[in-house]
């Protein structure tokens, strides 16, 4: 049978190998990361992560914030396998497999939802319907954490960023659907959310993020 859905490649092994191969080299990653923990209240008691890959942002906030409780959401068998192994020992964290292209699940309430280069494999409908769910499941002054693979907004940048990168266009991710910044602060602001801004950005990484008040 033919699959005519939009591409997505990170339920193959070998994808999320060569991923996680390279992932600590993404250039100015650590810099995204760094300021995504400083929006994560001193007070915040549970955490969801989208699209939690191996863990590795969660692992980064719960070294922080040891007091949380955190569920990591992904779809990948492979990464959910990395993800288990690496919080195999925290009790406080709970894996679950969800592909976000579907609404998610009821979870309860939490005080931060963090993303790390995921959300840019939904179809943008897909973003805008998530980041309106993302809202409903906050706490009031719950913040929204979205470091993330955002476009370029032109070809000769979204090339020199690929180049930067170690990639090209023939090369790079099929699974991408990048949109720009603009767009998604947009939608975060028409949802309710306040204090919504880039608050850093390198090219094409981006950390987005917004308040319920
Ligand atoms: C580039 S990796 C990032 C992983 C991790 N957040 C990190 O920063 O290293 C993209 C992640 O998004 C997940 N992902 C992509 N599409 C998804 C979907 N439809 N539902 C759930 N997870 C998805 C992939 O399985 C993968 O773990």
């Amino acid at each position: 049978m033919t699959n005519t859905g939009p591409v997505n490649l990170w339920t193959s092994s070998e994808h999320v190998s060569y991923y996680l191969e390279r992932a600590d080299s993404i250039s100015h990653r650590a810099e995204g990361e760094a300021a995504l923990l400083e929006f994560i209240a001193p007070d915040a008691r549970r955490i969801l992560d989208l699209g939690t890959g191996d863990g590795r942002l969660l692992a980064l906030v719960r070294q922080r914030h040891p007091d949380t409780a955190a569920v990591a959401l992904d779809f990948s068998p492979a990464m959910l396998g990395a993800a288990r192994k690496r919080f195999a020992d925290d009790t406080r964290v709970e894996v679950v497999e969800h592909n976000m292209d579907n609404p998610l699940p009821a979870f309860g309430k939490v005080d931060a939802v963090i993303s790390s280069f995921a959300i840019h494999h939904l179809v943008h409908e897909r973003k805008r319907a998530l980041y309106a769910e993302i809202f409903d499941l906050l706490n009031a002054g719950g913040v929204f954490c979205n470091l993330e693979h955002v476009a370029s907004p032109t070809q000769r940048l979204h090339e020199e960023f690929l180049h930067r990168i170690g990639f090209t266009v023939e090369t790079e991710d099929p699974s991408n659907k990048l949109l720009d910044v603009e767009t998604q602060l947009g939608w975060l602001r028409e949802f309710g959310f306040a204090d919504v801004d880039c608050h850093w950005k390198w090219r094409e990484l981006a950390l987005l993020a917004g308040v319920r008040p």
